[in-house]
């Protein structure tokens, strides 16, 4: 495969919103709001968010490192740089989990892709109860949430099989920006109900004495999964960066996209969620669960405000869901182009039937105990090995690879596009780069491991 037929995204802003589509997801929109919310709300925040500028940044500047200078698929990156030691494995370790990532993911999205449909068609009405059973019955059911979960991987394909610019720059360009607008509205909604001065507080004002180890750790294990770092994706859409992108600049804004985009989720949800007296710590079934419940009883005198804001809530999801879907599976699709010598068409089928068929075992394994795997069903088995495990040790194996093994000129290159910029925080980067992030993330391993 010669470098000129690779494709490459055609412009910096193009570089910032692929990338920062693949960041913000339901990561964001899901997971930071209810991990925020068990976690004591402002404190936990602002760990995160020292967390993502410490650990975070330095982190993708590493994979981008590694994508841009190697520029090739994530698998043969890392075993380009990495020539005989164990960072070799780190690329094709990060394919493996990025594949997973999307088989479970696409299971949530499809979720997603359903309560959009039923909030359009009038189908989250009720009382508490019937919202909770509604969930259940649905995500536990055999065929729907299985036929949902292939569809979103499909979806996903028809995207990526476009290619580079075409497909997946033009997407993120037209995404990005309606799901902010969307994201606006819902805030102002949700805010200009009664009561949701108690949810501003929560967000904003810290209660310091909240904070112990879970508190760090779960910040810590937030910021990698929204930051996609570690699973060689960061790496495959650094392979389309041409010479002139900053990595530093570019890790910078899709870091604070992704948090700014994180915390305006959190203004979404929780206004809304005090007005109506929900618990800000119901976990992962927040917005399945208790936002149609506050969507129904909180305009509960302006149903149609209610409808309207529950239909581009469950919009909103999605999209935010297809732009990081897009990053996955292009994880997959640039690894089968090149390793098999195959058109980009095919290597898309490769990836959407491997990942389609871990969605469908994830769906069909949510209510059913025969389809588990160390007693958690599929699909939260692969959750769990790829957020705390996988991605965690990709990342700290990019971080030694980059600060340890690369020769510093190499890196000083990339970090400055070949001498044409200043270097601006070099020495602090690669001090991260070396010690505090591959540090931390052990850390994260010790605790889970039940050492520390
Ligand atoms: N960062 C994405 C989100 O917040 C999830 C993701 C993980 C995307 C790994 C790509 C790779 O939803």
């Amino acid at each position: 495969m010669n470098k000129e037929s690779r494709g490459n995204f055609s412009s910096k802003i193009g570089v910032v919103l692929a990338t920062a589509g693949s960041a913000v997801g339901l990561g964001n929109v899901w997971r930071f709001p209810y991990m925020a919310g068990q976690n004591g709300g402002a404190a936990f925040i602002l760990i995160y968010i020292g967390f993502v500028f410490l650990l975070g940044i330095p982190g993708m500047v590493c994979e981008f490192i590694v994508g841009r200078n190697a520029h090739t698929n994530a698998a043969r990156s890392y075993a380009k740089l990495g020539g005989k030691t164990p960072f070799a494995w780190a690329g094709i370790i990060g394919l493996f989990a990025g594949m997973c990532i999307l088989g479970f993911y696409s299971v949530v999205a499809g979720w997603c892709l359903h309560y959009f449909y039923a909030s359009l068609t009038g189908g989250l009405k009720g009382d508490t109860t019937a919202v909770a059973e509604y969930f259940q019955n649905f995500s536990s059911s055999a065929v729907t949430p299985a036929v949902l979960a292939v569809l979103f991987v499909l979806l996903t394909h028809f995207v990526v099989a476009k290619g580079v610019k075409s497909g997946i720059e033009k997407a993120s360009k037209l995404l990005m920006p309606l799901l902010f607008i969307f994201l606006i509205v819902i805030i102002i909604a949700s805010c200009s109900l009664p009561g949701a001065g108690e949810g501003i507080k929560f967000l904003f004002h810290p209660d310091f004495s909240k904070i112990d180890r879970t508190v760090l750790l779960a910040a810590l294990g937030q910021a990698f999964f929204s930051l996609s770092l570690g699973a060689a994706c960061l790496c495959t859409y650094a392979s389309y960066f041409d010479k002139g992108v900053n990595l530093l600049q570019s890790a910078s804004q899709i870091a604070l996209v992704d948090t700014l985009i994180a915390i305006l989720a959190g203004l979404m949800i929780f206004p809304a969620a005090f007005s109506v007296g929900v618990s800000p710590d119901s976990g992962p079934s927040l917005i399945f669960i208790t936002l149609p419940n506050v969507f129904n009883q909180a305009f509960g005198s302006m149903p149609i405000v209610g409808y309207i804001v529950s239909v581009m809530f469950y919009a909103l999801l999605v999209l935010a869901a297809l732009t990081s879907t897009i990053s996955m599976h292009e994880i997959g699709t640039a690894f089968f182009h090149e390793e098999l010598n195959i058109s980009r068409g095919n290597a898309a089928w490769i990836t959407t039937a491997i990942c389609s068929a871990i969605g469908v075992l994830c769906a069909l394994s949510v209510g059913n105990g025969s389809l588990s795997l160390f007693g958690k069903s599929i699909l939260d088995f692969l959750d769990f090995l790829t957020a705390q495990i996988l991605m965690p040790l990709v990342a700290m194996l990019t971080c030694l690879l980059v600060g340890w093994y690369v020769p510093k000129d190499i890196v000083w290159r990339e970090y400055t596009n070949r001498g044409t910029l200043r270097g601006t925080l070099f020495a602090i980067f690669y001090f991260c780069a070396r010690v505090v992030c591959p540090l931390c993330i052990l850390m994260i391993f010790l605790d889970q491991l039940k050492l520390i």
